[in-house]
């Protein structure tokens, strides 16, 4: 008996008295739906609640491109893979001959790691989960894996189980844990032999890739898998169905699990869970299908780099923006940093991360848990974006009008209107406006009065 089509409790109760008395259910319980290994019926498994609702997460790329930390993460390929001038020079300019990328190993000492700090940077960050690299395209794993023979955190380097301190220390503040995971490897041999048969053998895969997978899902019970490295070789390469056909029915996180889009060439934006399409992919109208926005505070490199400079660092502005427009647009937002090798997280991310938290803090009721409005972006302005609740409408406006009046387009207006202002006590005065729409009084506070410097929130109840 298979339970497909189980929706409302009336129609299931129905069912299960009706296969109780077919006795076609064990033991009474109804067995839950099975999922097969075809993008058809992974695809048409629901997306689990907690993800939409969250709305905030925050992103961490950690591991030994984090020692170099010069270009970014994608260091050893750019120096190896494609030979770029510039980066041989800096190895040349700061290494002895002969320094290989493996020599870094030891240089990843996570020495002041203190999982708790950055927990609590995260939490006073607003993010509801967090996204730790537990292997980037380098191989070094970030967990004792032991498919990772002397390439991983607890045998080299820090000699901890970063994946698994974390991952506790962001549950014990109620935040979900998601794990990245690189599906390819740059230079593993094994994977370089695959490529070189066309993606028909599978020694990859099956030395790394699945051990790896599996192991993660059973020791860290991950609340997502977000998925990367994929786009060289086709998902019945990677096993990618029969893998999640078994993390959907079988695997401890069955129910709660989550996983994006990245699942092998052209999977993207196509199959999967919720969708991250490209890295900051931002859609210009309502996509019909869970997204998530993947960002960077600094904007040239995910993992930390030396070379970073101010202009390359994202303005709270603009992060406000993009969060706002991101989740009116039905999306989350994941905003990445890349801590030190020795496990810091520099002073101008915590400022980023906590002006996003103060920011939550007052607008949270916008964010959290909002659907999109009928309309996303205000007709009328390209600065004007709308999330709601039930019948409760959130205009969130990113430029403050000259005259002090915002006109608002698209709301109706009924005898039950209330207007007021997240951060604000009192109601604000408005009017309809004869050429359609209201007039927003804005209140006219004295500068710095205002609970936020940017990215303002009007409250509306009673409209259409
Ligand atoms: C991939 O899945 C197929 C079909 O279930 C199986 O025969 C094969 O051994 C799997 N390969 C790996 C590497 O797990
Ligand atoms: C992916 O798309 C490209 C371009 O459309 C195509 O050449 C390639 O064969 C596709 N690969 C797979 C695995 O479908
Ligand atoms: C649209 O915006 C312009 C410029 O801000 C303003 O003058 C006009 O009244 C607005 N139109 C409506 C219908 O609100």
């Amino acid at each position: 008996a298979r339970f497909s089509e189980m929706k409302s409790g009336a129609v299931g109760a129905g069912l299960v008295v009706l296969l109780l008395l077919r006795g076609e259910c064990m033991r009474g319980v109804p067995r839950r739906r099975r999922y097969t290994p075809d993008w058809e019926s992974l695809d048409s498994r629901p997306l689990p609640e907690w993800f939409d609702k969250a709305k905030f997460g925050v992103f961490v790329h950690w591991g030994v491109f984090s020692v170099p930390a010069w270009g970014s993460e994608w260091f050893w390929w750019h120096w190896k893979g494609e030979g770029l001038p510039q980066y041989k020079q800096f190895m040349s300019d700061h290494y002895p001959p002969g320094f290989s990328y493996a020599d870094f190993g030891p240089q990843f000492t996570a020495r002041f790691f203190h999982p708790d700090t950055w927990a609590d940077l995260f939490l006073a960050a607003g993010a509801k989960y967090v996204v730790l690299t537990t292997k980037h395209h380098e191989g070094f794993t970030n967990w004792p894996s032991s498919v990772s023979w002397n390439w991983n955190s607890q045998d080299l380097g820090p000699h901890r189980d970063l994946v698994g301190e974390l991952g506790n220390a962001v549950r014990k503040r109620n935040m979900r844990y998601g794990l990245y995971h690189s599906l390819l490897e740059w230079f593993h041999p094994l994977y370089l032999l695959d490529k070189k048969n066309g993606c028909k053998t599978q020694h990859f895969v099956r030395a790394k890739t699945m051990p790896e997978l599996y192991d993660l899902v059973y020791r860290y019970e991950p609340d997502l898998i977000w998925s990367d490295g994929e786009w060289e070789c086709p998902d019945t390469y990677w096993n990618s169905t029969e893998f999640l056909s078994w993390l959907y029915n079988d695997s401890p996180v069955k129910d709660e699990v989550v996983v994006n889009d990245r699942w092998g060439q052209n999977c993207s934006c196509h199959h999967g869970g919720y969708y991250n399409c490209q890295d900051k992919f931002k859609p210009e109208s309502l996509p019909g299908h869970k997204w998530e926005m993947c960002t960077s505070i600094d904007k040239v490199s995910w993992g930390y780099r030396r070379d970073m400079a101010v202009f390359d660092v994202a303005a709270e502005r603009e992060i406000i923006s993009e969060l706002v427009q991101t989740v009116s647009l039905g999306g989350n937002y994941l905003l990445n940093i890349g801590p030190t090798k020795d496990g810091l997280i520099v002073p101008i991310f915590q400022e980023r991360l906590l002006a996003v938290g103060k920011w939550l803090s007052i607008h949270g009721e916008a964010v959290y848990s909002s659907k999109p409005w009928r309309v996303q972006l205000e007709k009328n302005t390209t600065s004007v974006w709308y999330t709601s609740r039930e019948t409760t409408v959130y205009a969130i406006f990113l430029h403050w009008p000259e005259n002090g009046v915002l006109s608002l387009v698209s709301p109706v207006t009924t005898s039950a209107t209330q207007i007021t202002m997240l951060g604000i006590q009192k109601d604000l005065k408005w009017s309809t406006n004869p050429e359609g729409g209201l007039l927003i009084y804005l209140p006219n506070l004295p500068l710095g009065t205002l609970p936020v410097d940017f990215g303002w929130t009007i409250k509306l109840t009673g409209v259409k």
